[in-house]
């Protein structure tokens, strides 16, 4: 990713962290935001059923979430598996609250945190799976971010990125761009492609509403 849409990226969600992760936490909506979340947001959720699904199959014991944002799936997946979790995200603001909610549930022992940015980060260890949902698609070339995970991954590589054709595509675009964040929407092709440069040969597809999620056996 270039230098300049690093910095774009960093600071749009290091300013949007307490608003995203209001998001997660459906007790504190108003029955209208409810409602839009369950409906406009519906594949976020979806997609990370989908991706505990096939962590808790895949019997992982170390697992990456690159991009962790808040935190919110480290914390489903440490209560309900047995399994180690690291979270990196390159906001400050965001790894603050995934300390923060991770602590009050005391859950330290099983996730552990780092503010860094994915590219440039040193990892000392390998994991068994690796998922980024909402990350890639703030890659202007996200090449270097798949065969850096890659390297790392032992077993399963999971990731989503946004559908091109979609009802809600305009709109996000337009809020994006005013908001100065960059953003990349995907076509199957454009998948395909992708995989080829890296290479990954064995990869499945599956479309969750307004995303793909991309299951990769390394
Ligand atoms: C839309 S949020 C998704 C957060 C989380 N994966 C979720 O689904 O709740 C995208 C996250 O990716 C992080 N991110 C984007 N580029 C990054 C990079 N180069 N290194 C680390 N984190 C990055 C952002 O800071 C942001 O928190």
């Amino acid at each position: 990713m270039s230098k300049k849409n690093t910095q774009a990226v960093k600071s749009f969600f290091d300013g949007y962290a307490s608003g995203f992760y209001s998001i997660y936490k459906e007790e504190q909506k108003n029955p209208i935001k409810r409602f839009l979340d369950r409906t406009v947001r519906y594949s976020m959720f979806h997609r990370f059923q989908k991706v505990s699904e096939i962590i808790e199959k895949s019997n992982s014991r170390d697992v990456l979430d690159a991009g962790c944002g808040p935190g919110w799936h480290d914390i489903l997946l440490a209560k309900t598996l047995n399994i180690n979790i690291t979270g990196i995200d390159i906001a400050p603001e965001m790894i603050k609250i995934s300390e923060t909610e991770s602590k009050k549930r005391n859950l330290e022992t099983k996730l552990n945190f780092i503010t860094a940015d994915l590219l440039e980060y040193n990892f000392d260890q390998k994991f068994d799976a690796i998922f980024a949902l909402g990350v890639v698609e703030y890659f202007d070339d996200p090449i270097d971010l798949l065969k850096k995970m890659k390297k790392i991954c032992t077993n399963k590589i999971l990731f989503s990125v946004p559908v091109l054709n979609h009802w809600l595509t305009t709109q996000r675009k337009i809020r994006y761009k005013i908001r100065k964040c960059p953003l990349w929407f995907y076509d199957e092709k454009k998948i395909d492609n992708l995989m080829s440069q890296i290479p990954f040969v064995n990869y499945k597809i599956h479309k969750i509403d307004r995303d793909y999620l991309v299951e990769i056996s390394v």
